[in-house]
């Protein structure tokens, strides 16, 4: 996709692009090949934000691995979190003792990958590690969540694309931005 296709519009700016982004899954996927040599990592894949991600992250580990999905609701429609979190749908397959790595867009307040870490590590799986693509550690509400694996660290603002919406909108983009203010504030 153009960076001149008119939903770049609604971003203030780009934040991340596609080719920084290309980069950090691939170190990312190198090292997780490497971290979990000789095992078969169970790649969990938080719907829907995390999809892109999870979908680029698998093809860069040499590992037999396998996947499931997940998904939970944090958000709805809204920027701020609203502390409540649901399961929508469950995991596929029993965890017990598997080294399961949940893949996540964004970890904001830290408040739904905490909830579902709990819940995770009463399932019995042997290891339980989180990969981000990106982090707002400044907003951390969690402060002792400790995220395993992130690509990017990123400063306190809305961002889409990538599999990141507002709305629904934007996963689409092959780029990161921050989403002008002026689409929430409408
Ligand atoms: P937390 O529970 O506050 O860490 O929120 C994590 C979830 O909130 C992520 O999985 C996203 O779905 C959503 N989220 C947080 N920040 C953003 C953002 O900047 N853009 C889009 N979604 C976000």
């Amino acid at each position: 996709m153009e960076r001149t296709a008119d939903i770049y519009r609604d971003l203030e700016r780009i934040l991340v692009t596609r080719e920084e982004i290309a980069e950090k899954v691939r170190e990312l996927g190198q090292r997780i090949g490497q971290d979990y040599a000789g095992k078969n990592p169970v790649m969990v894949c938080i719907l829907k934000g995390a999809c892109v991600f999870f979908t680029d992250l698998i093809r860069e580990i040499p590992l037999p691995l396998t996947t499931d999905f997940m998904a939970i609701s944090s958000y709805g429609n809204a920027t701020k979190t609203s502390g409540v979190v649901r399961i929508l749908k469950d995991l596929d397959k029993d965890i017990l003792g598997k080294d399961v790595i949940i893949v996540e867009d964004i970890v904001d307040t830290g408040i739904t990958l905490n909830y579902l870490m709990k819940i995770l590590i009463q399932r019995g799986a042997s290891s339980l590690r989180i990969a981000a693509l990106l982090d707002k550690t400044a907003r951390r509400k969690v402060p002792d969540l400790h995220v395993d694996y992130v690509c990017f660290d990123i400063p306190d603002a809305f961002v889409v694309g990538y599999g990141l919406d507002y709305d629904q909108k934007y996963r689409n983009l092959p780029d990161i931005g921050i989403l002008s203010p002026r689409i929430y504030n409408e």
